[in-house]
């Protein structure tokens, strides 16, 4: 069976249109949850404007050798997500690779292959990459060249800009009134249709063995979690040990190792983990209190999909406090659509017309609810003045609501060294906003920071320290357990010991090079000879955030000559120095080096830092090879195709 086959269910789109009674599929290819979510709200929007029977399809749960067969009274959506260097999401490679391949092989004789086909596309991408929006950009010229007829034009999201939500919300109007168009649909007065039902469970409690109360399966219900551990199966791993590398004026940055030996789980040096992350305590009580489902937060309900294509996107029977806590993104930005599609069930007219102008008119909510990083669960309280949000439906906040998403880590262990033993290095994400006394906290890094402080049995370092349930569902990790899944990635050492590396990672962007010189002193170590290696590393003072610092030292000890280590303090004197300053400095060892083949790294920001070096490096290249900086940069470009020059930037 191909990928993500499920027993009994039918992988023919055309299979399944016809039994489901469908005229639009709306697949997507999402790795952080957003494309998907987009998703969804295509599908709603249809529904409630145009009447259109829609469904949301996951790319890996369908072939695509009868596209061809879809009827032109029909139409298929495409949002899809460009991941890391303009790649495919995970779920979305067989499709990449079958629709841009050189002959794809359709079910009929067609020609045009896909002269059926009428097709809508929406990229999400962010434009600090190199290949921006590939994903969307290849699909579309594709499926052109096969011959499919595009409704509206092929929206781009730019994550980047931080203008995602808005490119969205303006490329989707055109859209619709394209589609209506070609398939004669009458708009009609939106009307909200909830896609979940919700039933009390009378019967169960949240003591009940068959009740979910954040397990996220059936296996870790039955207490038998196996593999394969992946992205919909986490392995609940033992913390080895975790530790602070710094903790200055709020800025913590945490080092854990985690314990990967008792499950077949394999990674190798340059993998990420993800780590699966709890909401904390606080935010999960504001979330429920604002809706008025305190006292009803530990009643046990089940949620029933009341379309037929719907998912139900976390298992049941639940409880409300398991749902939110385990499988909401409720601290995530909101959505200003959401705000809107909310605005009816309002407490009072008068806070229904606050809601309305927030939904509607993108400066007001910018500036309101964005500057402030207001959460929804802050949005309703401030924007309700104490009123509880009783009238709306729980369904539309499933809907509205992205699933808790995992979040990735470069590995910054060697899979030669500790080969079932994963470090994460991980800056806490917290920041002082204006008009709010408390900083925002970001979710799986200050989840961390809490099984850190458990583990060694720390108290609350900063007082504004958040409470997480960090036992687990119904308290079923004895010891200290996160839960995890390994993403591989290219992101690799040359294959060759006796290449020389030069590698740039400043501050949590050096978490992968530390995986890569521990490696070769390893190999160092079991006789092995190996290449030059120069690490530039920047950071705010050596005082301050200089992490690894003394493992560095030991690295030189044992490799001489061959590692050298150049930092850049950015805090120190009067003027800034990034590592930007002192790869320039060594502008002639880089391009000598680069002449010997070396591999060149980058790690870290995406935003600003990866793409000055990337910059730079044309600059290098150019002017010790007397070249046209054009032709450097075409040289910058062979080296990544190459790769001779690889990025893990975030
Ligand atoms: P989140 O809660 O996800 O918040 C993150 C950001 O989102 C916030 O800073 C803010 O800008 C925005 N945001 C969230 N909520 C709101 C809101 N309500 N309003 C407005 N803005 C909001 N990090 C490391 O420290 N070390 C690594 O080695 C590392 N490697 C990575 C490798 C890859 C491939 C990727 C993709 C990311 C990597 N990251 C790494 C980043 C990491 O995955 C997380 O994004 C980071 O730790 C923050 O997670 P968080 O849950 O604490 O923050
Ligand atoms: P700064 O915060 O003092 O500006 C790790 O975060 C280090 O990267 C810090 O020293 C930080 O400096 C520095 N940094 C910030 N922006 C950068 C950029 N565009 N390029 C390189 N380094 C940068």
């Amino acid at each position: 069976a191909a990928n993500g086959a499920k027993a009994g269910k039918t992988r023919n789109i055309v299979e399944k249109l016809e039994e489901s009674n469908k005229d639009c599929i709306i697949f997507y290819g999402s790795q952080t949850g957003t494309a998907e979510d987009y998703a969804s709200r295509l599908a709603k929007e249809g529904k409630s404007r145009f009447g259109l029977e829609t469904m949301v399809a996951d790319l890996e749960d369908y072939d695509y050798d009868n596209l061809d067969a879809i009827p032109s009274n029909k139409v298929v959506m495409f949002v899809l997500a460009t991941y890391g260097e303009g790649e495919p999401t995970d779920n979305a490679v067989d499709f990449y690779e079958f629709i841009t391949g050189d002959a794809p092989q359709f079910s009929l004789d067609n020609e045009p292959a896909l002269g059926n086909l009428n097709y809508v596309a929406f990229g999400l991408g962010n434009n600090t990459y190199e290949h921006y929006n590939s994903m969307v950009r290849n699909v579309n010229k594709a499926l052109e060249n096969l011959g499919a007829h595009r409704i509206g034009d092929a929206g781009e999201g730019d994550d980047g800009a931080g203008t995602m939500e808005e490119d969205f919300l303006a490329w989707k109007d055109p859209m619709w009134k394209a589609l209506a168009e070609k398939l004669s649909l009458e708009e009609r007065e939106a009307v909200y249709e909830p896609v979940f039902g919700i039933v009390e469970r009378d019967g169960l409690t949240a003591e009940s063995a068959e009740v979910y109360v954040g397990e996220p399966n059936r296996m870790h219900l039955d207490g038998t979690p196996k593999g394969p551990f992946n992205a919909h199966n986490p392995y609940i791993a033992p913390i080895a040990q975790s530790y602070e590398l710094f903790n200055v004026k709020d800025r913590n940055c945490i080092h854990m190792d985690i314990d990967i030996s008792g499950s077949n789980l394999t990674y190798q040096t340059g993998d990420h983990i993800a780590v699966w992350p709890t909401n904390a305590g606080e935010e999960v009580d504001r979330f429920l209190a604002v809706l008025g489902l305190e006292s009803k937060r530990q009643n046990v309900i089940s949620v029933k999909a009341l379309e037929p294509t719907a998912k139900v996107p976390f298992p049941t029977p639940t409880t409300f406090d398991a749902i939110v806590r385990y499988h909401m993104e409720i601290c995530a930005p909101v959505s200003r659509q959401f705000l809107a599609t909310l605005a009816p069930f309002s407490p009072t007219d008068e806070i229904k017309a606050e809601m309305a102008k927030l939904g509607g008119d993108k400066e007001y909510f910018h500036e309101k609810i964005n500057v402030h990083h207001l959460n929804i669960a802050r949005v309703l309280e401030t924007v309700g003045k104490g009123h509880k949000w009783t009238n709306v439906p729980f369904s539309a906040f499933i809907e509205g609501i992205t699933k808790l998403q995992p979040r990735y880590y470069s590995i910054s262990s060697s899979s030669l060294e500790h080969p079932k033993k994963v470090s994460i290095t991980a800056v806490v994400e917290e920041t002082r906003l204006p008009g709010r006394d408390d900083p925002f906290r970001g979710v799986a890094t200050n989840y961390l920071l809490a099984l850190k402080q458990k583990q060694n049995g720390d108290p609350n370092s900063s007082p504004f320290g958040l409470t997480y349930e960090i036992t687990g569902p119904r308290n079923k990790y004895d010891g200290i357990h996160v839960p995890v899944h390994i993403r591989h990635s290219n992101f690799k050492l040359p294959s060759d010991p006796l290449k020389p590396i030069i590698m740039v990672g400043p501050g949590t962007g050096v978490a992968p090079f530390r995986g890569f010189v521990r490696e070769r002193v390893q190999m160092a170590r079991n006789g092995q000879a190996i290449g030059k290696m120069i690490l530039f590393f920047g950071c705010r003072k050596p005082t301050e955030d200089f992490i690894y610092e003394k493992e560095w030292e030991e690295a030189k000890q044992v490799l001489g000559d061959n590692f050298e280590i150049i930092t850049a303090f950015s805090r120190e004197g009067s003027k800034k120095v990034y590592v930007q300053h002192k790869l320039q400095q060594r502008s002639k060892d880089i391009n000598d080096l680069l002449e010997q083949k070396a591999y060149f790294y980058v790690c870290g920001d995406a935003a600003n830092m990866a793409r000055e070096v990337n910059t730079l490096l044309g600059k290098i290249i150019a002017e010790n090879r007397g070249i046209p900086e054009a032709k450097a940069e075409e040289i910058v470009k062979s080296l990544r195709a190459s790769n001779q020059y690889q990025e893990d930037v975030w």
